[in-house]
């Protein structure tokens, strides 16, 4: 935030004009700051979504929806996911800058040697319903860190939030892993600390399973990706809900636990799992992809994995993934037929007025869930995938929040609606 405070703009109400200052943002953007508002007007905003509102200055993630631009700290996502690991993208996204060979190394060695659970979080895991959705149950899982590490929950205490960032970067493959094969009746696998973090993710959920050789290199390759591309948003919803949740002055495990449960709704991280289920439902109903857009155009149903809330062109990070999607299905053996189904239901939309109008373009989760279940994952895992390349994001926000001097509880005003004060029953 700049502190130009000679940039103004003026409000005029019943009362008189109020001044309020204009902030301008790295990239030109203007912002009005509202903070003197109900003071001086006794007026408050009503912005539903907050579509217009910017509820913090932040440093982390650049977005233009407009142009189709998405940067962490800086580098755009189109280099960061060819060069970049997903732990470079991570401590990028955590520490402000790309680390140095040593950093990386020390950051890495740390995770290794923090992946593991203790056992009695273990047997919690296994006890909870085997058949329950993933989210839902990482984000138990996630809660109870707070309470098997009790000593990392003081959100004001920068080397308690330093230790947590480690434990939750470490341990939350593991427990989806763990979660995973307790879904499929097979035992859990102990972390392998000789192998990096993808690697010994994916050897943690498939054990002998997990593809090998080239078709191994390349499925290592694409969840690396798919987790830079979903490495920080900005403040989407999941997000916004970590830093309300941390504003409490909750502890980070708590916040982040919330942000998972954010995730899991189909109008956010849960869209990766839905395309894939109105795929499957449009390949076995036998409906040809003109009656499925006129089902969606008369609003029967949305057309999921399509639209977003700030990008009104393409988003970048689907390009990317589109490509992705190509190479995997091109080197499998039996390539999945809802790629190619999702290729002619996105040319059909893109030339239908209804959805260039409203610009509405394929997001990022509308190839994803096909490049996993090619993988072998089951679709109730594709959000939980989501959550694991957005944690970086999540943890640095939350340390961004609690070191900004303008940090305040989130704490929205309401424009109310309902009854005036009335009479209780028989009481005159
Ligand atoms: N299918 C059909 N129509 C749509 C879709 C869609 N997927 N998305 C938006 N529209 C229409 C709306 O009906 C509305 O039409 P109208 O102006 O005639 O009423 C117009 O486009 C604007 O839509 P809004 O709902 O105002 O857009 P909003 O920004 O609130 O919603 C959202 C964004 C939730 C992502 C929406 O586009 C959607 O539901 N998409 C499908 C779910 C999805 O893919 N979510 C993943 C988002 S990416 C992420 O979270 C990682």
């Amino acid at each position: 935030m700049s502190d130009d405070k000679e940039r103004t703009v003026e409000l005029h109400y019943e009362g008189g004009v109020l001044k309020l200052p204009v902030f301008t943002g790295t990239e030109g953007e203007s912002t009005i700051e509202l903070k003197t508002l109900l003071g001086s007007t006794g007026m408050t905003t009503l912005d539903p979504g907050f579509g217009n509102t910017a509820s913090c200055s932040s440093k982390i993630t650049y977005i233009d929806g407009a142009a189709g631009i998405l940067r962490y700290r800086g580098y755009p996502i189109e280099d960061l996911a060819v060069h970049s690991t997903f732990l470079e993208t991570a401590y990028l996204v955590i520490y402000g800058e790309l680390p140095e060979p040593g950093q990386l190394k020390e950051f890495s060695e740390k995770l290794r040697d923090n992946s593991d659970i203790p056992a009695e979080m273990g047997a919690f895991i296994d006890a909870m319903p085997r058949n329950g959705h993933p989210m839902t149950l990482i984000a138990s899982a996630v809660n109870t860190l707070a309470a098997y590490y009790d000593d990392s929950v003081d959100p004001g205490d920068e080397n308690q939030v330093e230790l947590a960032t480690i434990r939750l970067m470490a341990k939350l493959p593991t427990i989806a892993a763990r979660i995973y094969r307790n879904s499929i009746g097979e035992a859990p696998i102990a972390p392998d600390t000789s192998l990096d973090y993808v690697d010994n993710f994916i050897r943690m959920t498939f054990g002998d399973k997990a593809p090998t050789g080239e078709l191994g290199e390349l499925f290592n390759k694409a969840v690396g990706m798919l987790l830079v591309l979903h490495a920080d948003h900005e403040l989407n919803c999941s997000t916004a809900t970590v830093r309300v949740v941390g504003s409490s002055l909750a502890d980070i495990y708590s916040s982040v636990s919330a942000g998972i449960n954010a995730l899991s709704g189909p109008s956010h991280g849960g869209a990766n799992q839905a395309v894939l289920e109105m795929l499957e439902e449009i390949r076995d109903s036998g409906i040809s992809i003109e009656d499925f857009l006129e089902k969606v155009k008369a609003r029967e149903m949305r057309l999921m994995g399509f639209g977003h809330r700030v990008y009104k062109n393409f988003d970048p990070r689907s390009k990317e993934i589109k490509v992705l999607a190509s190479q995997i299905l091109d080197r499998h053996e039996n390539p999945d037929e809802l790629f190619a189904l999702a290729l002619k239901l996105e040319a059909a939309a893109l030339q239908d007025s209804y959805f260039t109008e409203r610009k509405l373009y394929p997001n990022v989760d509308f190839y994803t869930g096909v490049i996993y279940r090619t993988m072998g994952f089951p679709t109730n895992m594709f959000t939980v995938l989501f959550a694991i390349g957005r944690l970086p994001g999540w943890v640095a926000h939350f340390r961004e929040q609690a070191v900004d001097p303008a940090f305040r509880i989130a704490r929205p005003r309401q424009h109310y609606i309902g009854a005036a004060e009335r009479r209780y029953p028989g009481q005159g």
